[in-house]
């Protein structure tokens, strides 16, 4: 409606000069809703701090008057100061106090943090959390208790911090097939992978990510691709529709990845991101995330530093881009309030008014299978370093010709005074991922070849 940004523009202008009558309605008292945060760190402090800032929004948009009346932490919180509220250092003290309807748990972690969770279902409780490790491993067993127990259990922050992804697939494109997702589900990564492109060495950006609370608490997870596959693997069974399978989602992060590969596939017309790739082929579910050379053109190739992005192409609906912020106190924050907003919406209501955990009802059918990374179709960037004699483009042509495989395109660089081994760049056709490690290991073999060659795959997200 157009009438609101002009109506914006004149009260800033101050063309108002006196007070707009409002329409006098009796509002009625709101019921109260009660909720207790267990965990007080970076997310924790941030849902406090903005469930506070925002009362008067939210209650309004809830319909309730909802009341943080519990923390607990086990440390006294640095970025918010919750006095006046009840304060436990036991988390488990706040599954325990029967004044409660919601639970939100942001300790992080998996066992403690599924021992929570479970006796807060048990005690009836709905249960809010942004533990994407949780929910990718142990999401099954509590979307199971929850249901048993008629309880809510949400999880919006999990995946993508503050963009609002799991709704997204679960309610908004619920009419669509999901065709594949891409995403660049890591923030960590997509941080260090935009300043190592400016020529920064990788330990010096990872150190600065975690200094500004980006990685996760044991940065492996971030650089070695697990936190992305943990979000990947949930994100997978809202749009294919299968129960959650972390340990078939083939995972690769960006640790071994050098800043000269970044510089060649800038010279190619590509950028290296970090990304979550969810494909639907007739015969099943690809599960991947790797580094990806993407065409420059590419939206998403243009999302940088901490930001996150997730392409959704639906067969109605075609692609779609969501991005914004995947990590950090305040978005994860938004995506935590989402949730509890929601659930005191439906306090009152029998729980089939909810919608499905994973958005879809399991009633039996067979779920696609997860394939194997072998059967999933990519090409491939490869750098190979080859002595510089006659011969030796050939018989590396040859291997990829008898497989079926093309070069797409090629880089060879000119041997500097007195070198005796060159770098070749290439790009492969698509094909099958055996058939291409097959190939790959026939050009290790060969002896003008600097064995081992590295790989990149390459997708060029166009449909
Ligand atoms: N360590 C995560 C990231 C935090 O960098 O994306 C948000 O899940």
């Amino acid at each position: 409606m157009s009438h609101f940004p002009a109506w914006g523009r004149a009260k800033m202008h101050g063309f108002f000069t006196t007070a707009i009558p409002l329409i006098q309605q009796e509002i009625p008292a709101l019921d109260q809703v009660k909720v207790g945060i267990c965990g007080l760190g970076t997310v924790g402090c941030g849902t406090f701090n903005v469930m506070l800032r925002n009362a008067a929004d939210i209650n309004a948009r809830a319909g309730k008057r909802i009341e943080i009346s519990h923390v607990a932490s086990r440390r006294a919180p640095t970025k918010c100061d919750p006095k006046g509220v009840r304060f436990s250092t036991d988390i488990f003290e706040v599954v325990r106090d029967p004044d409660l309807q919601i639970v939100v748990e942001l300790i992080g972690g998996i066992d403690t943090a599924r021992e929570l969770v479970l006796q807060a279902i048990e005690a009836g409780k709905h249960v809010v959390t942004a533990n994407k490790a949780l929910i990718a491993v142990h999401g099954n067993e509590l979307f199971e208790a929850a249901l048993n127990k008629g309880v809510a259990l949400a999880y919006e922050a999990a995946v993508a911090g503050g963009i609002p992804i799991i709704r997204a697939l679960r309610e908004g494109m619920a009419g669509n097939e999901i065709r594949w997702i891409a995403g660049i589900i890591n923030g960590t990564s997509n941080y260090i992978l935009t300043e190592m492109g400016k020529g920064r060495e990788y330990a010096e950006v990872l150190a600065e990510a975690q200094a500004k609370g980006y990685a996760e608490a044991d940065p492996t997870f971030d650089v070695e691709g697990i936190d992305a596959a943990h979000k990947l693997v949930i994100l997978g069974s809202i749009a294919c529709r299968i129960p959650l399978q972390f340990d078939k989602v083939y995972t690769e992060g960006i640790s071994k990845l050098s800043p000269l590969d970044l510089r060649y596939a800038e010279e190619l017309g590509y950028r290296v991101k970090h990304l979550g790739i969810i494909w639907r082929a007739p015969e099943g579910v690809e599960l991947r995330v790797h580094p990806t050379l993407i065409p420059e053109e590419r939206l998403i190739a243009r999302v940088d530093g901490v930001m996150n992005a997730v392409l959704v192409e639906g067969d109605a609906v075609g692609p779609t881009l969501y991005y914004g912020a995947g990590a950090g106190a305040e978005p994860t924050a938004s995506s935590v309030i989402a949730d509890i907003i929601e659930i005191a919406r439906q306090v009152d209501l029998p729980p089939s008014a909810r919608t499905p955990y994973l958005g879809f009802e399991y009633s039996g059918q067979t779920a696609l299978p997860i394939l194997p990374i072998e059967e999933c179709v990519t090409s491939y960037y490869l750098r190979m370093t080859v002595e510089d004699r006659p011969g030796a483009l050939a018989a590396i042509a040859r291997i990829f010709s008898e497989s079926g495989i093309s070069i797409e395109a090629l880089i060879q660089k000119e041997a500097k005074a007195g070198q005796k081994q060159v770098p070749i760049i290439l790009i492969t056709s698509e094909a099958r991922e055996g058939e291409l490690l097959k190939a790959f290991a026939a050009v290790e073999a060969l002896d003008q070849v600097v064995a081992p060659l590295v790989k990149i795959r390459l997708e060029n997200l166009d449909g």
